[in-house]
């Protein structure tokens, strides 16, 4: 197949990975893709990504076979709907379903719809509802921007005042939740979905935090590990644990958007909530999960594109679970100094030979970009890629990474030093 990737990030990146390591033996494109990507495949500028009618319009004039969106922009601005129209199989939602992503009540009402496990959420569109709404849920105070807020959005908080603060600063823009406050362990799960049937992936674990031990400001996502040891002590096994998430979450969400003729055609991304043998949904995105993916997919046994290129044209049903091979994967991110506030860019990366020389270690880059004039790798980001390390076990796959991530050379570089440090324990 033809493939075009869209997206820049090192999720793209890892789906690139996995795509051309197919043995069916794709040719893959990306647009517009990065320095690392570029390493691997074409890269073709076809402008703005979010543009609906120019994507569509490269597509149709460039014998594609499949489109895969990464980001959530291009999915929210309806650029699979603009490619689905012309009857090019494409793996991302419309716009209409994409809005599970991008409308934080829409999700809501969506999953009281389809009777999906989540918590109590009150939507404020003025100080006063915001108010009412805190001092009817109680602190821990949780407040998200409806919409798409770069990863910036939630605030979890003590602090009342600080809690009203971030929705005022919200409601100017637009309304606000307030959600109850959720104890328990976060796990993303990503299905695959053909718009009625879905496939599981294998689970993961994010670290959003900036610093260790979960401390510092909210990012992007700051590492991850797959698969997660501890869901088989709480529920007797992996798979047992992704069948309850698969018949109580994925499926009843996805059958409620098919019933309003709004199909979900793309991979959901549950982010879940889990104390004990309770499991609640915190958040869907509409698209593969960064840095989980980079994790997840070298771990994949299945070929990808026969599974995206199936979920694009409606063939899921009845298709065998993806296997996953029984390898530990760590993932860490190394972000520019500055990170998230106010990162500084344009610095070169050296020591790339040296990690990648590694046993078991690749990296997915995000925000690399080649120097002028020279093969020089520079930071164009916050965060600048990941690396990511398999191995038998936790204990090795963390050394592994740890040792690539330190033949790293970044001027002011931040890294987590405790990605999947309790896995390996
Ligand atoms: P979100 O963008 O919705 O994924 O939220 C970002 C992070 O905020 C999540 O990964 C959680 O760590 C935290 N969070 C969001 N919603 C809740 C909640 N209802 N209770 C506790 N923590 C939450
Ligand atoms: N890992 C969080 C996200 O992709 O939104």
């Amino acid at each position: 197949m033809r493939i075009l990737v869209l997206g820049s990030g090192a999720r793209e990146h890892a789906i690139v990975d996995a795509l051309l390591a197919d043995p069916a033996g794709h040719e893959v494109l990306a647009s517009p893709g990065n320095a690392g990507i570029a390493q691997v495949c074409e890269c073709v500028d076809i402008g703005d990504i979010a543009d609906d009618e120019a994507v569509a319009d490269y597509v149709m004039g460039s014998t594609i076979d499949l489109v895969v969106i990464g980001p959530e922009a291009p999915l929210i601005a309806g650029v699979a709907d603009a490619i689905r129209e012309r009857g090019i199989p494409v793996f991302g939602p419309g716009r209409a379903a994409a809005a599970l992503e991008g409308s934080k009540a829409f999700a809501k009402a969506v999953m009281a719809e389809a009777g999906v496990p989540t918590g109590r959420a009150l939507r404020a569109a003025t100080l006063a509802e915001a108010e009412e709404a805190l001092d009817e849920l109680g602190g821990p105070y949780v407040v998200k921007a409806d919409g798409l807020a770069a990863g910036k959005g939630v605030l979890v908080t003590e602090d009342r005042a600080a809690a009203l603060a971030h929705a005022t600063a919200y409601l100017e823009r637009g309304s606000v939740l307030v959600e109850e406050h959720l104890t328990g362990r976060e796990v993303s799960l990503f299905f695959l979905s053909d718009g009625h049937s879905v496939l599981p992936l294998s689970p993961a674990q994010d670290y959003k935090r900036l610093l260790d031990g979960d401390q510092g400001p909210n990012t992007g996502g700051m590492g991850a590990y797959s698969p997660l040891p501890w869901l088989s002590d709480a529920f007797g096994g992996e798979e047992a644990f992704v069948r309850t998430v698969l018949e109580t979450v994925a499926l009843p969400v996805v059958r409620r958007l098919e019933q309003e003729d709004t199909p979900f055609i793309g991979l959901l991304y549950c982010g879940l909530i889990v104390e004990g043998a309770d499991i609640r949904v915190i958040e869907f995105n509409a698209r593969f999960g960064d840095p989980e993916t980079q994790v997840v997919l070298p771990r994949l046994a299945t070929p990808l594109g026969r599974l995206l290129f199936a979920a694009a044209s409606g063939e899921l049903e009845g298709m065998p679970w993806p296997e996953f091979r029984d390898e530990a994967a760590v993932g860490v991110v190394l972000a520019s100094e500055g990170y998230p506030d106010a990162p500084i860019t344009g610095r070169p990366v050296y020591g790339f030979g040296d990690a990648l020389g590694v046993p078991g270690v690749r990296i997915s880059h995000a925000a690399t970009a080649t120097r002028e004039g020279s093969d020089d790798l520079v930071t164009t980001g916050g965060r600048v890629l990941t690396v990511v390390a398999l191995a038998e076990d936790f204990r090795e796959a963390r050394s592994r990474v740890y040792q690539a991530v330190d033949a790293l050379d970044l001027e002011g570089g931040q890294y987590r030093t405790d990605i999947a440090a309790e896995a390996a324990s």
